[in-house]
């Protein structure tokens, strides 16, 4: 936010500086917009004493969580960050610790929030297991055509980054939590979609279910060390 005031403000100088030049007895007048410029802009969400205050403990400041259990934010699309926020709120997509910290947020705030993560540069990780690596990248790459699983990359790009706004990024994600991911959509917990709302999250529990837990195990393990 303050970045975002130094921006206006320096942009404003020129403004300002012309004005009094062209109206050299209007000087009030002329410094009106340098002032207004603070006033705009402090009724934003400041998402980053949100994240420090909140987020950070468990995502990290800058979007990498140390536990494996707790995604990467780094580099996520912001409107899909926004959206997951939202969903845990409104109970779209359950959870045991997401639903509370996300229902003390505003729309705003989980757009600022968004941009925050989204704006983090995502570090690349490392798969451990190599044989599992190598099953995971031919589903990753080419799908499963004998049981109808698409290809992951189509989706989610080859190199894992995603594509904004509704693809998120897989690549580098702990492969834990997306293990965890893959066992709910299929299982109905995220993406079932009863009413009709998480149109988004509905696309992947089709494909999840199609996925078998070693297959889960094995494409998770992949996007890990994808970069
Ligand atoms: C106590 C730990 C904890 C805190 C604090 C926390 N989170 Fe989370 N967050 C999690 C866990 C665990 C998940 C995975 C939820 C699941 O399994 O569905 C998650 C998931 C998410 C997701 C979904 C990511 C994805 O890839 O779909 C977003 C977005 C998110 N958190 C944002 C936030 C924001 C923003 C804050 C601060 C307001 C926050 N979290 C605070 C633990 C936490
Ligand atoms: C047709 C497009 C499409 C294809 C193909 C696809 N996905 Fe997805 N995937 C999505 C969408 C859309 C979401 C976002 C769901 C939401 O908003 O909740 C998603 C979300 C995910 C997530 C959750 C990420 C997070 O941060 O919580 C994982 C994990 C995932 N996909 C893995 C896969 C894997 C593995 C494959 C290949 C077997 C795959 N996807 C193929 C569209 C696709």
């Amino acid at each position: 936010m303050i970045r975002n005031w130094l921006v206006a403000a320096v942009f404003a100088w020129p403004a300002l500086v012309s004005a009094q030049a062209a109206a050299p007895a209007k000087p009030a007048e002329a410094a009106a917009p340098a002032a207004e410029a603070p006033k705009a802009a402090a009724p934003a969400p400041d998402a980053a004493k949100i994240v420090s205050t909140v987020c950070a403990a468990c995502h990290g400041s800058d979007g990498h969580s140390v536990a494996s259990s707790n995604p990467n934010l780094a580099g996520l699309p912001a409107a899909y960050i926004a959206l997951q926020l939202a969903h845990f709120k409104s109970g779209v997509r359950p959870g045991s610790v997401m639903p509370g910290f996300a229902a003390t947020l505003s729309p705003a705030d989980m757009e600022a929030l968004g941009e925050y993560f989204s704006k983090q540069k995502p570090k690349p990780g490392t798969a451990r297991d190599p044989a599992l690596v190598q099953a995971g990248q031919k589903i990753f790459r080419a799908g499963i055509p004998a049981t109808g699983v698409p290809a992951c990359a189509a989706c989610h790009s080859p190199d894992g980054a995603g594509i904004p706004k509704n693809f998120p990024r897989v690549g580098g994600q702990w492969a834990d939590y997306t293990y965890a991911q893959l066992k709910a959509f299929a299982g109905g917990q995220r993406g079932s979609d009863p009413k009709g709302v998480d149109v988004n999250g509905h696309i992947m529990a089709v494909i999840a279910a199609k996925l078998t837990d070693a297959q889960m195990r094995a494409v998770a393990e992949y996007m890990q060390g994808l970069r």
